[in-house]
């Protein structure tokens, strides 16, 4: 068990330490470094899923006056390593997906390198693609394990019997739709070489070193010829959460044009191929229960895609495997390789698609019960993680549904589907439960120096993607060193400063926390509290000793309603709450900013999302924002986010747990658990547009 730090800092609602930078205009977005004598990249992109090229025409392009380069992969530079075939641009006449990038054009302004590259012609030797995901493809496979490391299945029982044998029991399939990751910011890289050999990167990324890590064997290059900065970005999602080729073609680009930085911004339509989506998915869900509504078997079986190129296995199921009890259990992930764009992280991998299949489930099989949706749940809460046998550091669902349900106003409900009308719209109302697994990453450092004017320099290349780590890091600083936080002066998102495990998986405060807490632990033992000038000392997260005894997870219970229109289908969802057991939480302010980003991003994915995949061509169509629709204010009615005040001495000495992207979990299933209630029509078939509710 860890010591838990005394908060004094931690818990306030501190404004954001970079806020006044932000609305200034000071805060340097990755495209906005300033760089001597920059020149700019326009891609060239692949204009079919799956072929060879065969010819590429560039006269046109390098006739125009302020064209300093036309790359393809006739005369790149050669890359050092090929392992990664995403990363590995521009080296074969092969083509995987469409929207690849298949040339490049630099020139003196943006505008020239757009116009040049629209003038590049590409000739294709076209094969034939294949990208469609079915779940009864022939050519399913599994994958050696998941993402995260997680197994490729589970099973324990015989999901089967328990199935035959059972009193009620539902089987149904669920699917969720392909979702792009539309960060306000685009995915930028600014490179820039100098005459030593040595690369500087000013890239939008969720991890510094992560980049630096991932492109340095592709560029040939020892780690420490990189330096990547990212002080300030403008989201991820998870889409900046591992490097993409636009990252390896900028710093191809500026070795091009020897001694020119390179500014590279990747349009809103080029973000739809080139740097991950959420893959789709075909849940198969199995519930089992006895006449008293406790479970007997549960089984998820996932089919999903990866592209051909590079395998992505979404841990689709895994959520499935702590969730509720039951004896009998099985979980599958299958995947479906395709000529598609490469699939990777987005808010919540695994948990945000894998909860909703279940959590739709879930509310069916209580109802057939005859149960309460949410004492169907508490009815099936495990004493300890089902799966692994090992207790919880702390699990307070069953808190939050509670809590959630007095807040929502749950007790006044009619439990009859269609029972109420206001005007010509039909009323509902819905729960589904959230859960997010509490990650710590291995290897982060922090440094703490005590400087001139009193204040100590804390220092750890951190990400802030808009999330608030900024502030929860000098929060936590202040706290580990006991001292006010106009105190701490916090250098974060660069690969001169110490290492840093990337912001995902909600790990970030978890881990940098915690080497911050170390460093400061080590800074105080040596120096004292009366430090001189100079005065430095650094540590590494430490392990925690109690990763192995302890299942830690964070829960939550989401409430929705929902109003469909009687004639015409329409949704409205006028009201969503969330109650959350998410630990201690370092800062009310940037905490609630995130549950109440993750459920309405979880609104969105229910209501609009959907990426429309063109099967003839092989490309997402609907690939910008006239077309992708994403919730907007006008969409958004209330929403609440609150917490139970939880204790856990075990995750961490904080005693938080990862709030990033537990808030976009269970907000979809509630949405359409609400619908049901409101019109008696079962939604299985993200997203929940009104062709579906329409008789
Ligand atoms: Mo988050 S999708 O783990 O960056």
């Amino acid at each position: 068990m860890t010591g838990l730090l005394e908060p004094r800092a931690i818990g306030m609602a501190l404004e954001r330490v970079d806020g006044p930078a932000k609305v200034t205009g000071t805060a340097p977005y990755a495209f906005e470094h300033p760089v001597t004598d920059p020149t700019y990249l326009h891609p060239v992109l692949a204009g079919i899923a799956r072929g060879r090229i065969t010819a590429i025409d560039t006269s046109a392009a390098e006739a125009l006056d302020g064209v300093l380069a036309v790359i393809t992969h006739q005369n790149a530079p050669r890359l050092a390593a090929g392992e990664d075939a995403e990363l590995t641009v521009l080296q074969s006449d092969e083509v995987a997906f469409r929207g690849q990038f298949v040339g490049a054009v630099v020139a003196e302004t943006s505008e020239t390198a757009r116009h040049a590259a629209s003038l590049v012609a590409v000739s294709y030797d076209e094969r034939p693609h294949d990208v469609e995901l079915r779940g009864d493809r022939d050519d399913l496979y599994a994958p050696d394990q998941v993402s995260a490391g997680f197994p490729t299945d589970t099973t324990q029982g015989d999901v089967d019997a328990a199935l035959a044998a059972a009193a009620v029991t539902v089987a149904e399939t669920y699917t969720t739709a392909w979702y792009n990751n539309n960060p306000m910011e685009p995915h930028t890289t600014v490179a820039r070489w100098d005459g030593t050999g040595s690369l500087a990167l000013y890239d939008s990324t969720q991890g510094v070193h992560s980049v630096r890590s991932a492109v340095a064997p592709v560029l040939g290059l020892e780690q420490d010829r990189i330096r990547v900065v990212a002080p300030h970005v403008g989201g991820g999602f998870g889409s900046k959460g591992t490097a993409h080729a636009h990252v390896v073609l900028a710093a191809m680009a500026a070795r091009v044009v020897a001694g020119r930085p390179v500014k590279f911004a990747l349009t809103r339509q080029q973000m739809f191929s080139l740097v991950g989506y959420r893959t789709p998915t075909i849940q198969r869900v199995r519930l089992a229960a006895d006449g008293d509504g406790r479970l007997s078997a549960i089984s998820m079986d996932v089919v999903e895609q990866t592209s051909r190129i590079k395998e992505f296995a979404e841990q689709t199921a895994v959520p499935t495997r702590m969730m509720y009890a039951a004896q009998n259990r099985r979980t599958t992930h299958r995947l479906a390789a395709l000529d598609v764009p490469v699939p990777s992280w987005m808010r919540a991998p695994g948990e945000c698609p894998g909860m909703f299949g279940p959590e739709v489930a879930m509310d069916e099989l209580a109802i057939a019960c005859g149960l309460d949706p949410i004492e169907f749940r508490i009815r099936n809460e495990p004493e300890v993680d089902p799966e692994s046998g090992r207790p919880f550091s702390s699990r307070n669902l069953v808190t939050c549904l509670r809590e959630g349900g007095r807040r929502f106003g749950w007790s006044d409900r009619d439990p009859t589907p269609g029972a109420r009308r206001d005007g010509g719209w039909l009323v509902g109302t819905g729960v589904a439960s959230s859960t997010y697994p509490t990650y710590r990453m291995p290897g982060s450092g922090a440094t703490i120096r005590f400087g001139l004017g009193g204040r100590y320099r804390v220092e750890i290349g951190a990400a802030d993607l808009g999330t608030g780590t900024w502030t929860a890091l000098t929060q936590i600083a202040a706290d580990a060193l006991d001292v006010g936080v106009e105190e701490i002066e916090l250098r974060i998102g660069d690969t001169a400063l110490p290492r840093a495990s990337v912001a995902g998986g909600s790990s970030g405060i978890t881990s940098w926390g915690s080497a911050i807490v170390a460093a400061a632990q080590v800074f105080r033992d040596k120096f004292g509290n009366d430090p001189a000038e100079g005065d430095q000392a650094d540590s590494t997260t430490p392990e925690n000793p109690d990763a192995d005894r302890f299942a830690m997870h964070a829960f939550g219970a989401q409430f929705a309603e929902v109003r469909v229109h009687e004639d015409t289908g329409e949704v409205r969802v006028p009201r969503l709450l969330g109650v959350f057991a998410v630990g201690r939480i370092i800062n009310p302010r940037t905490a609630r900013s995130q549950l109440v980003g993750g459920m309405t991003m979880g609104l969105s994915m229910a209501l609009h999302e959907q990426s429309v995949l063109d099967e003839r061509f092989g490309h997402v169509v609907n690939h910008d924002f006239a077309e992708y629709h994403i919730a907007t204010n006008a969409d958004v009615g209330t929403i609440e986010a609150h917490w139970i005040d939880e204790h856990d001495p075990y995750v961490n000495p904080m005693g938080s747990k990862g709030i990033g992207e537990i808030g976009i979990v269970g907000t979809a299933a509630a949405v359409v658990n609400a619908a049901h209630h409101a019109t008696g029509i079962r939604v299985r078939d993200l997203p929940l547009t009104l062709d579906k509710l329409l008789h």
